[in-house]
Order: C-alpha cells, then structure tokens, then sequence
C-alpha cells in the first residue's frame, strides 16, 4: 500500500453547528476537494462520550451531513460519511487504546476542559476520545487533516501514536512488506485568518456549541435578522479599528470580528483593515452582517432543504460508509497482520 495523500477531518454532531466550525474547519474542507482525495466523517461515536439524546442525535447527525452539503462538499468525488457506520474505527481505536500511553492522555486539555472539576463522573470514552480521534485519520492513512486550532494537540497526539505504533511494530512491519513505516504522521492544516474564532460576547472565550448564550455565536441555520442582531449586540471597544494588524494585539474583540471577516471574504486581516482602518465599529459591523448573510444565507437555505430530505441524506451516508468501509477494511487487515492476530 503506497502512502498516496490524502485528507481526513470530522464534525461532531452535537448541534449548533457554528461559524468557528464553518470557517476554521468546513471551508477549508471545500477548498481541499480540488486538490486532495478527501473523507469527510460526522463522528457520532465522539458524540456519545457525552450524553445525547437519541432522536436529537439522529437529527443532528443529518444536519452535519446537510451542513457539509451546503457547504459544497461533492459526495460523489469524495466520501461523506457517519462514524458508527464503519466499525473499523472503533476496533482500529482498541489496539491505539493499547499503544497510547496513559500520561499521554493525562496531558490533553480538552478532556480536562470538558470533564471539569466531576472528573471522576465523566465516561471512559470521553479520556479514551484522542484514541479514537486517531483512529478515524489513520484507519484510512490520511496525511493531511484541516481542523481549527483546538484540535492542535489531539492531532500531535495521533501523531505520537502512529509514531510509537510503527516503532514498536517496525520489525513485523518490515517482514510484512509495508516498508520502514506503516501509518504516516498527519499534518494538521490549521491555516488562515480564523483558526480560532471567539465568543461574540466575550474575546477571551471560544466560539462554541455549548455556550449558554446564543448571542455568543452565529449558527449556520440563523436567519439575516438574526445575524444581524447577533452581530450588532457583539462585543466591541469604543476605539475606531486600526490601519494595522499590530493595532489589533490587545483588542480580542475587534481581532476577532476582523478575522471572520477576512476569512469569510477570503482575504487577509491586513486587506480588511486596509479598508476599514478608521472605520467606527457601527459601519464595520454593517459591512460584516452583509458580507455574512451573503455567505450564510443560501447554506442555511440549502440546510434546510436537506434537512427535509432524510431519504436523501440518509442515502448520502450510506454510499459513502460503504467506500469508506472498503478502505478501512484493508487498513485494518494490515494492521491485524502486523500485531500478530490471526484472521480468517
Ligand atoms: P468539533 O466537532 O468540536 O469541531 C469541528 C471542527 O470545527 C473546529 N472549530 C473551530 N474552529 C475555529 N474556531 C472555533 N471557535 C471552532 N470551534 C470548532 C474544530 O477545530 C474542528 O476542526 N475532535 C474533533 C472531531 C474529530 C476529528 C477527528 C477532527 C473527531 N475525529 C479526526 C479531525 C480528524 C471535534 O471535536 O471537533
């Protein structure tokens, strides 16, 4: 098996699908289409580390799908598909669950963050989570996963797993013919001018599903009205924006609204402030709540359309589980091979 490129990334199906998803993630997805073969997973088996409501789960795992749809991912150039359907993740996660090493998994902050101070309480599979995150990139080998900047050290993590797999493995690797290394290391493609996006309401903040407010967030499914408040009641300083980036170091908020503005056009903070250094927040803001609906508008519309087509959607899955299956079938038998299990 030759170590073709390839790209790999997922979304959680936890709801209220966000602009910091859109941007840091989803449209970088779209943009990998044209150079990259791609697979495009809603992981739902990540979902369940913590509680999901069943039916909830159910619909939120078809809005991903619509969502990344919408968003102009080709399900037929590339796969678009559900976790739990192909079962070679969760068993390629078992073998990483005994190569991962304990302190490893001590160290990842998102655990921390969202396990809080009942650590005790939280599920087994949300510690064993950055296992399984591995698993999904490298059951199908991938070298390339565009993510936001939260996801940095799960992806230094798979890449310490791929590492001491194929060390500790390096001599059945070699026998079996896989050459020197088995899995590739994946780089993490955290690029552009929102790998971060923040809080509406607080700079310091991510922008995240879980906030309790809504205002702290724009959802891919809100309407321009709502847009447009959102963004009207965000957090600002009295200052008027800077000519320069520099001029944005101490300003999380206006850093911020710059950034998802440049991002959403495709240009740099730089071009934006070249345009609007000067420009008081209420002209800036005007200009951003245009240049978002714009860009949100028909993937919202699109959404719901989707959304009313589970038969459709569901159909996508389906096909796209079914060709990703193939390929971590193949994975998998490999790996069984070079860790000495026997197979039939
Ligand atoms: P999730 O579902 O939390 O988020 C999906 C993607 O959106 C990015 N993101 C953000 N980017 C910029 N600003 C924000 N405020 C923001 N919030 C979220 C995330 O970085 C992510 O790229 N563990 C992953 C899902 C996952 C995965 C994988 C990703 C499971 N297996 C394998 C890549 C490869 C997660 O919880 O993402």
């Amino acid at each position: 098996m030759a170590m073709t490129q390839r790209v790999f990334s997922g979304v959680q199906p936890t709801g209220n699908l966000h602009l910091g998803n859109y941007l840091g993630a989803i449209v970088k997805f779209v943009e990998l289409q044209n150079i990259h073969d791609c697979i495009y997973c809603v992981v739902d088996l990540h979902a369940i580390t913590v509680w999901q409501d069943p039916a909830e789960l159910t619909r939120n795992i078809r809005e991903v799908t619509a969502a990344f749809l919408a968003c102009g991912i080709d399900p037929r150039k590339h796969i678009v598909f559900n976790q739990s359907q192909v079962a070679e993740h969760a068993e390629l996660a078992w073998v990483f669950n005994c190569v991962a090493r304990l302190g490893w998994l001590n160290r990842m902050t998102q655990f921390k963050e969202k396990a809080g101070k009942d650590r005790e309480n939280a599920s087994v599979g949300l510690y064993a989570y950055p296992s399984l995150m591995a698993a999904d990139i490298l059951v199908y080998r991938a070298t390339h996963v565009p993510v936001g900047e939260d996801q940095k050290q799960h992806l230094e993590l798979t890449r310490d797993i791929a590492q001491k797999f194929n060390n500790d493995f390096g001599d059945s690797i070699r026998a079996h013919g896989f050459g020197e290394a088995f899995f590739p290391l994946p780089e993490p493609l955290i690029t552009g001018p929102a790998t971060r996006v923040m809080s509406l309401r607080d700079g310091s903040k991510k922008m995240s599903k879980s906030d309790a407010s809504d205002y702290s967030r724009i959802n891919l499914t809100d309407d321009a009205d709502t847009i447009a408040q959102k963004f009207r009641k965000a957090k600002t300083d009295p200052e008027p924006l800077p000519g320069e980036e520099k001029g944005l170091e101490t300003r999380p908020e206006a850093d911020n609204l710059v950034g998802i503005y440049a991002a959403l056009e495709g240009t740099t903070k730089a071009t934006v402030l070249g345009q609007f250094g000067g420009s008081q927040f209420s002209v800036f803001k005007a200009a951003l709540v245009d240049l978002s609906v714009a860009k949100l508008g028909p993937i919202g519309a699109e959404m719901k359309r989707l959304t009313a087509d589970p038969a459709y959607v569901d159909a996508v899955l389906a096909d796209g589980s079914a060709r990703a299956r193939v390929l971590a079938g193949q994975t998998m038998d490999a790996v069984k091979d070079i860790v000495g299990l026997v197979r039939s």
